[in-house]
């Protein structure tokens, strides 16, 4: 029996999915026999509701000189990150007299329209190799985790902020409270901080298992933010859905009263109810589900290999090592992953150790079958990919929501 990592109550389990590697630990041969693994499990708490890993590694293992994740890979998400700035921008009217932080600023994707419009800012990041990147851009990042010491310093050292970003980050940290004391200690009195991440309705929903790795230690409801918001006299006084990342939410958080109170909060809290995602028995029912699509995507890889088809995968997405080590997907199963990112080229998939090749590799290559690891820039990349396939005859294997062959 554990403790909730926000409200302290006792939490059962409610999956395992065993013994998994570091998501974004892409590893060389003579890594094979020291690869780190955790026992990853997760479960729901009944009074906060949030859902969460029971065990995370340390964070040093994940974020460090070598992260492998380069948020710029995406032009849809250059996109999305420019409209999330204009959305803060209007509502907060930032411009040379404010002050804005982004935790999690990874290779300045979002922050660097932060310096093109001229607004003085702060990017968090501590994996070194991402943040120079940002560097290069001419934002300004110091290189350190976000929590409540670095919000007294930072608030000391420049200002109140009038926005806080952040974006698939908050899901990643264990020390929630620390953050929100942060959050509270660093937020003007009118300012707002908003976040977004993977939403626990669209994982439920589509059955999005693989949206839980390692880095993922919360996954996160209006019910859950809601509830973590007061504890530290703050307030969810808005909620934005997003399509970003397979379906993500964002928070829009004041201190307590700060802000009139949207009804979209309302309309939210009560759409879940209708999911049940403030119950524990939707996550038993969401395993099932998830042995589904198993037992299905497993079978169709053996029938494949049995009739001696050409079987390749695309995007090395953290989400890949659980999808790949729960499953058991084996080289044998998927001869190559191709993937844009260079830090990923040459190296082997966590756990499962399937090489990961270079986009040129693949167009090189002639397979019969593509798995769409990165199912989440599915519009974007069977775009980019639909002439390509058409010349192999390649046709695409889609697994959320469910197991799919799709012709092209
Ligand atoms: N915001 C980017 C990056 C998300 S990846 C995007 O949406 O694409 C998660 C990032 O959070 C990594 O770059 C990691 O180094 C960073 N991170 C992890 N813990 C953090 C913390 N406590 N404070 C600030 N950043 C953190
Ligand atoms: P993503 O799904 O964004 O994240 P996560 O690692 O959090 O699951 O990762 C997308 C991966 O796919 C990333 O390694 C870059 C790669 N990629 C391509 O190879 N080609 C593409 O066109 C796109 C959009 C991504």
């Amino acid at each position: 029996m554990k403790n909730c990592l926000i409200c302290q109550t006792n939490i059962d389990v409610f999956m395992d999915f065993g013994q998994q590697p570091i998501a974004n630990g892409f590893v060389t041969n003579e890594q094979f026999n020291d690869e780190y693994f955790f026992h990853m499990q997760t479960a729901f708490c009944p009074k906060c509701t949030m859902v969460q890993l029971i065990e995370q590694p340390d964070r040093e293992k994940m974020f460090h000189e070598n992260y492998a994740f380069f948020s710029s890979t995406s032009n849809y998400m250059v996109k999305h990150f420019a409209a999330f700035v204009d959305d803060m921008t209007a509502r907060q009217n930032l411009g040379e007299n404010s002050f804005a932080v982004e935790i999690g600023c990874n290779d300045g994707i979002l922050s660097q329209n932060f310096v093109k419009a001229g607004v003085p800012h702060l990017g968090v990041e501590p994996s070194k190799n991402v943040a120079e990147i940002a560097r290069q851009k001419g934002i300004n990042v110091t290189t350190e985790f976000f929590d409540k010491a670095l919000a007294e310093a930072t608030s000391e050292e420049y200002k109140k902020a009038d926005a806080i970003f952040s974006a698939n980050v908050m899901c990643h940290i264990p020390y929630m409270h620390s953050v929100f004391e942060g959050i509270k200690i660093l937020l003007d009195e009118n300012g707002i901080f908003a976040f977004e991440d993977p939403y626990l309705g669209d994982i439920i929903q589509k059955t999005s298992f693989d949206q839980i790795y390692d880095e993922h230690v919360f996954f996160f409801s209006a019910h859950s933010v809601s509830y973590l918001a007061n504890m530290h006299g703050l307030e969810l006084f808005d909620i934005a859905p997003q399509i970003t990342h397979g379906g993500s939410m964002r928070y829009y958080i004041t201190h307590k009263d700060a802000k009139p109170l949207s009804q979209n909060v309302s309309k939210q809290l009560e759409f879940e109810k209708s999911l049940g995602l403030h119950e524990g028995k939707t996550f038993t029912a969401f395993n099932a589900k998830i042995d589904k699509i198993k037992s299905d995507l497993i079978a169709l890889l053996q029938k494949l290999h049995n009739e001696g088809k050409k079987v390749v995968a695309y995007g090395a997405t953290s989400k890949s090592t659980t999808t790949a080590n729960y499953f058991g997907i084996t080289p044998q199963l998927i001869e190559f992953v191709s993937d844009t990112t260079p830090i990923k080229q040459g190296k082997y998939t966590p756990g499962m150790h399937i090489p990961v090749v270079s986009q040129e590799t693949f167009a090189a290559s002639k397979p019969d079958y593509v798995l769409l690891f990165a199912w989440n820039h599915a519009k974007e990349i069977m775009e980019n990919e639909a002439a390509f396939m058409k010349s192999c005859g390649a046709k695409w294997i889609m697994y959320i929501p469910k197991v799919e062959i799709i012709e092209v």
